[in-house]
């Protein structure tokens, strides 16, 4: 900040994972008191309940990078508390509390529907929802998740590698097939993620698969030989296989509807042929061919990535994602960070988007954690243009909170949780240990009590 004193503004963070963290980092860094709203009891978003729970070492590295920050005098924490227009506090009464500015890191909480017949069945699940479940974030984590024995994953991201592990190495399916509406050349996952599961492939029908769609990929210029190569690497350094689970990917292939037995379970999913056509810009495009056929399944889990949360009340561009004003006037790296109304055609004065919930679905921690830093950085320059309302939001924030039918959690209650967890880990002699509902960790850091008495 050039000629203003940072401390006299106060910016509200909604969504405290890697984003909101990165970002109020930046944002304390430079002298400004931030207040980081989270949904989730425990911050860290996504790096806490989406990145696969083995991947251990690596959660632990990003939980301690997470603590510092929010050991920061300049951060406020208050989790169990989502920021919604059909919750108690909605982004619209932030601004009215008079915070100076508002950036949103929610993530990509909405489901990616295809609108397809049958995606409501039991049985039939978006990827999100098991991640969270296995991953321990409540509810999630206490509802049930019926899985069969046949399971088709529909998209070949690190999303459907995860599931896929989850599938082959923990409930050891009978067969899993992931489906592809493009070829092999435009598989999404890493070599890395395939190796947890790449000695479960069926190698013969992947032979199969790569001749049928070789003439396809050539016509438009695309090399079978290289993306062979490709998912085939992973198995140099492969998991030893725990299951006799058949892994298969089947590609050129769209989903078009769930079919029932009769009774109400799913028996199949019905796909449509697909061929490639050339994007002018060197990519590829699938086409449906108009034949379709059916793979017998019991369960189908979607993997095509998420969407923007309705609930924030954001006005969306025509993909559906939160838009982004055209025009930024604080640009960062060529990027708007800037929330937007296309009906107006005007920007959301104050209102920034970073992470996820800018563009849904993309990238790594690291990509978040950048956009996090950057959307900070343009929010910085905004303030630069403002007076500081000066206390007006803390005060008014505190009356609120004051009265609010939740108990919210701060920095303390977020340590008093993480012994408590390291301590029935340490008595279970387990690597780690969460607990599976809110109600269990508010009553280790005493919130229902307090509530209560
Ligand atoms: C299954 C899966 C596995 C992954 N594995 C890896 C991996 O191994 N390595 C890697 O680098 N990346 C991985 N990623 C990607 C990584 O997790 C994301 O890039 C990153 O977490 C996105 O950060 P974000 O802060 O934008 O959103 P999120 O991580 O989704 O965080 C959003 C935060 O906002 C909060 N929130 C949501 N709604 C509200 C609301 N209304 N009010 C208040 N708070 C709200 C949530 O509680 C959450 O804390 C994985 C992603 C998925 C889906
Ligand atoms: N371990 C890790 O590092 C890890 C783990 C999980 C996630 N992540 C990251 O998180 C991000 C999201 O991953 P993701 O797997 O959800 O997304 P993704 O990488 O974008 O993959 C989505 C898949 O779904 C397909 N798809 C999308 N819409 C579809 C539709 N309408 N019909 C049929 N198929 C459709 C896509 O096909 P098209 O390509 O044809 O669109 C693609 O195969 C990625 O950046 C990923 O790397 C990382």
């Amino acid at each position: 900040m050039t000629d203003k004193n940072p401390s006299a503004f106060s910016v509200a963070v909604i969504g405290a994972g890697p984003a909101g963290l990165f970002a109020a980092r930046e944002l304390a860094t430079a002298g400004v008191p931030v207040v980081l709203f989270n949904r989730d009891i425990k911050a860290g978003g996504l790096a806490e309940y989406g990145i696969y729970p083995s991947k251990l070492k690596m959660k632990d590295g990003l939980r301690r990078q997470f603590r510092q920050i929010l050991d920061l005098p300049k951060v406020n924490y208050i989790g169990n508390l989502p920021i919604s227009l059909d919750d108690e506090i909605s982004l619209a009464d932030l601004q009215a509390m008079g915070f100076d500015a508002v950036l949103v890191t929610v993530g990509a909480q909405g489901t990616k529907r295809l609108g397809l017949p049958g995606e409501d069945l039991p049985g039939v699940y978006h990827a999100k929802d098991l991640v969270y479940h296995y991953n321990h974030l409540p509810p999630f984590s206490q509802q049930s998740f019926p899985f069969g024995k046949r399971v088709v994953c529909i998209g070949v991201g690190n999303v459907m590698l995860d599931i896929a592990h989850w599938a082959v190495r923990t409930l050891k399916v009978e067969e899993l097939i992931a489906i592809a509406r493009r070829g092999p050349a435009d598989v999404k996952f890493s070599k890395k993620e395939m190796e947890t599961v790449a000695r479960n492939l069926d190698l013969a029908a992947l032979d199969a698969e790569f001749e049928r769609t070789a003439p396809v990929m050539r016509a438009i210029g695309q090399d079978p030989e290289a993306a062979k190569a490709f998912i085939l690497s992973a198995l140099e350094n492969a998991e030893e296989p725990v299951s006799e689970t058949r892994f298969e990917l089947d590609f050129l292939i769209s989903p078009k509807r769930i079919l029932t037995d009769g009774r109400g379970q799913v028996r199949a999913l019905e796909v449509e042929e697909t061929t490639l056509v050339a994007r002018p810009d060197g990519g590829s495009k699938a086409v449906d061919l108009g034949k379709s056929h059916e793979i017998a399944c019991d369960t189908v889990v979607f993997c095509i990535g998420d969407r923007v949360d309705d609930g924030l009340g954001l006005p969306l561009d025509k993909w559906g994602d939160f838009a982004k004003n055209p025009n930024p006037s604080f640009p960062v790296d060529e990027t708007s960070y800037e929330a937007f109304n296309p009906e107006l055609q005007q920007p959301l004065a104050g209102v920034f988007l970073a992470g996820w919930a800018r563009e849904a679905s993309s990238g790594l921690v690291g990509v978040a954690r950048k956009d996090g830093t950057n959307a900070a950085r343009a929010l910085l320059g905004y303030l630069e243009t403002v007076t500081p309302k000066g206390k007006a939001a803390t005060e008014a924030l505190a009356s609120k909170v004051a009265h609010l039918g939740r108990p919210i959690v701060n920095k303390a209650d977020l340590a008093t949780l993480a012994a408590a967890e390291a301590a029935q880990a340490a008595e279970l002699d387990l690597p780690e240990f969460k607990f599976d509902s809110n109600e269990e960790m508010l009553a280790v850091m005493g919130k229902l009590q307090r509530e209560k008495s």
